[in-house]
């Protein structure tokens, strides 16, 4: 009961989407309106406005953070171990991808998932990161960062943290993110996918 106490919490929290509350403030359109319509940090930059980007990217990835965070803190005084983290981690992810608040049309969840895996173990997160800005320096496209990124957070995983339950919450999150970038798959193999920063709108 308390587990899905941590779950239900950790989902709205996840429901929180960054994206609108940076483009509200920074006065942006609704980033769901523009780019590849996806309310994240690499769409918001489309609207040129830097800062709502990053403050996007960390309002995301803080959220995935807190999230496991607070279950590590708060669990052992429920009684509960370490699938309480993973749990959280999941049920965080969850929300970011298919918010309550937005009729469950959420984002692809990379910031959120960054968040959650410097929660789970700072290594784990650093190395995940590191992967992103090693491909994107390389080829300057977000969506393969995050790609490359999510293929092998699962690998880190079961070196770092090992054949836990916390691992097999990472690959979950990883099978979802790769699926919620069906369109940016599309678009890569088309050769079509917009570079970082392009305002232009990319293939789909
Ligand atoms: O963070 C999401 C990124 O991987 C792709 O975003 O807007 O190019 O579809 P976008």
């Amino acid at each position: 009961m308390t587990l899905l106490l941590f779950a239900v919490l950790a989902y709205l929290l996840g429901s929180v989407s960054f994206a609108l509350i940076s483009s509200w403030i920074f006065k942006l359109p609704d980033p769901r309106t523009y780019g590849s319509r996806n309310p994240g940090a690499t769409n918001v930059l489309r609207s040129g406005k830097k800062a709502a980007a990053v403050l996007t990217l960390l309002g995301d990835a803080g959220k995935g953070w807190l999230a496991v965070f607070l279950a590590q803190t708060y669990a052992p005084q429920w009684g509960l171990g370490e699938e309480a983290a993973a749990v959280a981690a999941l049920a965080v992810f969850l929300g970011h991808v298919f918010p309550v608040f937005l009729r469950f049309q959420g984002g692809k969840g990379v910031a959120t998932a960054v968040g959650v895996l410097l929660g789970l173990n700072v290594w784990l997160g650093l190395l995940a990161m590191a992967t992103w800005l090693a491909v994107a320096f390389t080829w300057r496209i977000s969506s393969l960062s995050a790609l490359i990124a999510a293929v092998l957070a699962p690998l880190y995983g079961i070196a770092l943290l090992g054949f836990e339950v916390s691992t097999l919450a990472v690959s979950a999150m990883s099978l979802l993110l790769i699926w919620r970038h069906q369109s940016n798959i599309v678009n890569l193999l088309a050769g079509k996918e917009g570079r970082i920063g392009e305002k232009k709108e990319p293939g789909v």
